[in-house]
C-alpha cells in the first residue's frame, strides 16, 4: 500500500470543517494533526475527523515533523506568517485564499517557497473543478470565437456583519477579499491582467467593503463583477464570444455543469464533484508533493501573485485601506 499523505489543519473554523471532511473522501490523504488556539476545540475537531493527534496552539503542529503539509485555514490576516513559518519548519503548504493581504505578504511567502524548496499553493479550488476546467479548454480551443466580455459575481446575504472576521478590517475583513477574489480570479483566469480597473464600493462602518462593483477593461474585452455581502445573486458566470457563449451554472465557484451556446443551440455538460470540489485541489497538492514541485502548474505562484496585483488595484480603487497598510 502506497503511504498516504499527512495533513494538518490549522485554525479549525467553518472551512476546516468542510475541508477535512474532503480529505476524508481522498484516497491517499490523512488528518494526521488539528490545531486552534484551543486545545479543547481540537480535541473536538480530532475526534470528529479520526485524526490522532490535537494541538493547542499553531507553534505545536508546525513543530510536528510528522506532518507533510499543513492546510492554513486562518482570516486572510495571518495567512503570510503562519505560511512562513511552516515553510522553514519544512511543511509543504496549501494557504486559503487570498493568498494574503497584498502583492508584498504573497510574493515574501512564495521567496519562503523557493528558498526552503517546499511546496505553496493558495487554495483556489476553483480552479481544479472539473466544469470550470472543461469550459477553460472549450474556450482556449474557440469554442466560443474570441473572448469579448466575462460576467460573474459572489453575493450573499451575511446575517449578523458585526463583530465578524468578514467585517473586521484587522483580519482582513470586507467582501473583496473574502468573496470578490473569486469573480477576479475568474476574469483573470480567462483574460489575464487587465489594462485598466474601475471600481466603487459601498461600506460598512468598520470600514470594510460591504459590496464592490468592479470594470475590467482589456484590449477590445471587459469583465463585470460584482462583489457583496448585503445581497444576493444566483451566481451564475457568463464567458461571451464572438461565436457563442459559456455559462457556469451556479453556483459557478463550485459548479457542477456548465452550458456551451452557440448557433447550434445550447448544450449541456453535466460534471458532478467528488464531494463539494475540494477533494481535486487536494489530488493536485498530492501529485505535486510526489513529483517534488514546489507549485502547481494549474494555479502558479505566478498566478497568485498576479491575483492579488489585481486586488491591490482594486483596494485602491475603492479606498479599503487595513491596519497593517499604515507603516
Ligand atoms: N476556499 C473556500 O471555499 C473558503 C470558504 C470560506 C473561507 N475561506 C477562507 O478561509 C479562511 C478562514 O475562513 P472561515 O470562514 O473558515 O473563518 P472562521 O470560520 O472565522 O474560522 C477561522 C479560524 O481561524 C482561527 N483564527 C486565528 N486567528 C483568529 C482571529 N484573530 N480571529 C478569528 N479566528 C482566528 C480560528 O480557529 P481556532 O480558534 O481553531 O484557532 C477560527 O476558527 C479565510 O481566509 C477565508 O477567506 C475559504
Amino acid at each position: 500500500m502506497k503511504e498516504k499523505v499527512k495533513w494538518g489543519i490549522i485554525g479549525l473554523g467553518s472551512i476546516a470543517h468542510q475541508f477535512a471532511k474532503e480529505l476524508l473522501l481522498v484516497e491517499g490523504a490523512e488528518i494526521t494533526a488539528v490545531a486552534s488556539r484551543n486545545l479543547d476545540k481540537a480535541k473536538e475537531f480530532a475526534q470528529l475527523y479520526h485524526c490522532k493527534k490535537a494541538y493547542g496552539s499553531y507553534e505545536e503542529i508546525i513543530a510536528d515533523a510528522e506532518i507533510d503539509i499543513l492546510y492554513i485555514a486562518t482570516p486572510h490576516d495571518s495567512h503570510t506568517a503562519i505560511t512562513i513559518k511552516a515553510l522553514q519548519n519544512n511543511k509543504h503548504v496549501l494557504c486559503e485564499k487570498p493568498i494574503a493581504l497584498r502583492y508584498a505578504d504573497a510574493l515574501q511567502m512564495i521567496e519562503a517557497s523557493k528558498e526552503n524548496n517546499k511546496f505553496l499553493m493558495e487554495a483556489f479550488w476553483t480552479r481544479f473543478n472539473p466544469s470550470v476546467r472543461e469550459a477553460l479548454l472549450k474556450i482556449k480551443n474557440g469554442e466560443i470565437g474570441t473572448v469579448k466580455y466575462v460576467n460573474a459575481d459572489f453575493a450573499f446575504h451575511v446575517e449578523n456583519l458585526n463583530g465578524n472576521r468578514m467585517t473586521d478590517l484587522k483580519l482582513g475583513g470586507g467582501s473583496l477579499l473574502d468573496i470578490g477574489v473569486y469573480p477576479l480570479f475568474l476574469a483573470y483566469l480567462i483574460l489575464g491582467i487587465p489594462n485598466e480597473i474601475l471600481a466603487k464600493s459601498n461600506f460598512h462602518e468598520s470600514g470594510a467593503d460591504l459590496q464592490t462593483a468592479m470594470i475590467l477593461n482589456y484590449n477590445q474585452a471587459q469583465a463585470v463583477l460584482h462583489s457583496s455581502f448585503v445581497s444576493s445573486s444566483n451566481m451564475k458566470a457568463t464567458i461571451s464570444g464572438t461565436s457563442g457563449r459559456i455559462i457556469l451554472n451556479p453556483l459557478w465557484y463550485q459548479a457542477q455543469s456548465y452550458s456551451l451556446v452557440t448557433n447550434n443551440g445550447k448544450v449541456k455538460f453535466k460534471l458532478p464533484t467528488k464531494g463539494k470540489g475540494y477533494t481535486y485541489e487536494i489530488e493536485e497538492c498530492h501529485s505535486c508533493i510526489k513529483e517534488n514541485k514546489i507549485e502547481s502548474t494549474l494555479w502558479s505562484h505566478q498566478n497568485s501573485l498576479d491575483l492579488i496585483k489585481i486586488v491591490d488595484e482594486v483596494r485602491t480603487q475603492i479606498g479599503l485601506v487595513f491596519p497593517s497598510d499604515i507603516i
